[in-house]
């Protein structure tokens, strides 16, 4: 598996960084840098040099898996002539997330679906992963009726440049936003959380609502979340649950600053909801967008495929 052939497209980037640096730590050696014409030629870290992402060249690359970081438009033009050259794709843009057939996957939660893949499986945004990962055993638990949301998250989840520009800002200029494009009254991104989490869930009709917001924090998601059960599930009863869930961490207040040290969801402040004539139950959660929330959870995908492929 370590000696499978990756390309990583986009690899100059916020996540493509991640992304090249976990495979390194992760032992696997064969892998190409991609990105667009502007950083071509670029020497990375370990002397790999960056090659130009142009259709022949995915095309004609030879390699077994193609881990897209590049945004929607080039996703949309480039993912399709790397499975044309034999790749699977591994997308983390949200070009491909809701096409019907097109798996959209967290491993721990839904990691079989992958093996369904017509050749792209698509990586969930960097909020659904570690929601999904809270939700998923405390659907298996309890029944999930009713979930709602509100996100706080860094700066970094908009790109490697508007990060620098957070680094480069006085801090007294530092402000929240909602810096995403409007979806009627709602931001896409909140679209996104909704629809990603019905489809990775398998619950086509959860009822599911979404605040989400730009915090001037560098790296780090952080979700507050209330779940509505269908069953009666103590603070303590879903404590167990979540300190047994893969890529779960309990802590007792989960920050932005302690995800961006792990490669885990921390979870923490496991409350009754009080607002909650049900079974309701608060959370909160904190994960490193740029690691589980993106590049992590594509390499468990690629790295999963790849087990199957020696296994056969
Ligand atoms: N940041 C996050 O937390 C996060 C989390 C989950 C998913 N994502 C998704 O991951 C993708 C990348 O995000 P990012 O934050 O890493 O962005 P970024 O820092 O702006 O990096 C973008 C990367 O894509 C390359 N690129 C852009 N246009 C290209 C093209 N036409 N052909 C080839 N390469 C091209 C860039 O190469 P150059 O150096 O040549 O410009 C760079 O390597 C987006 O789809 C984003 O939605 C991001």
């Amino acid at each position: 598996m370590r000696d499978a052939r990756i390309a990583v497209i986009g690899a100059t980037g916020a996540v493509g960084a991640v992304t090249m640096r976990l495979l390194r730590e992760r032992g696997h050696e064969n892998v190409r840098a991609f990105a667009s014409s502007r950083s071509a030629g670029t020497v990375l870290d370990g002397g790999i040099v960056v090659e130009e992402a142009t259709p022949d060249a995915l095309a004609s690359a030879g390699v077994d898996l193609a881990l897209f970081s590049v945004g929607t438009s080039a996703s949309l033009e480039l993912v399709p002539h790397a499975v044309r050259g034999g790749a699977v794709a591994v997308d983390k843009s949200s070009a491909y997330r809701l096409e019907p057939g097109v798996p959209l996957v967290v491993p721990e939660v839904n990691g079989p679906r992958a093996r369904e893949h017509d050749g792209i499986v698509a990586n969930p945004n960097c909020c659904t992963i570690p929601l999904t990962c809270v939700l998923g055993p405390l659907h298996e638990a309890a029944g999930l009726k009713r979930v709602r949301v509100a996100t706080y998250q860094a700066v970094s989840g908009k790109g490697a440049q508007r990060l620098q520009q957070l680094l480069d800002e006085d801090p007294a200029e530092h402000d929240l936003s909602m810096d995403w494009s409007w979806d009627g009254d709602e931001t896409d991104e909140e679209s996104k959380i909704h629809a990603e989490t019905r489809k990775i869930l398998e619950l086509p009709d959860l009822p599911i609502s979404a605040t989400t917001v730009r915090v001037p924090v560098p790296v780090g998601h952080a979700e507050s979340i209330w779940v509505e059960l269908e069953e009666p599930l103590s603070p303590e009863q879903a404590t167990s649950i979540l300190a047994a869930a893969p890529s779960v961490q309990l802590v007792d207040v989960p920050t932005p600053r302690a995800s961006a040290q792990t490669d885990d969801v921390l979870v923490g402040r496991i409350r009754p909801d009080r607002a909650s004539d049900g079974n309701g139950l608060a959370l909160f959660l904190a994960c490193d967008n740029l690691n589980k929330g993106a590049a992590l959870n594509a390499i468990q995908i690629a790295e999963l495929l790849l087990g199957d492929r020696v296994a056969a």
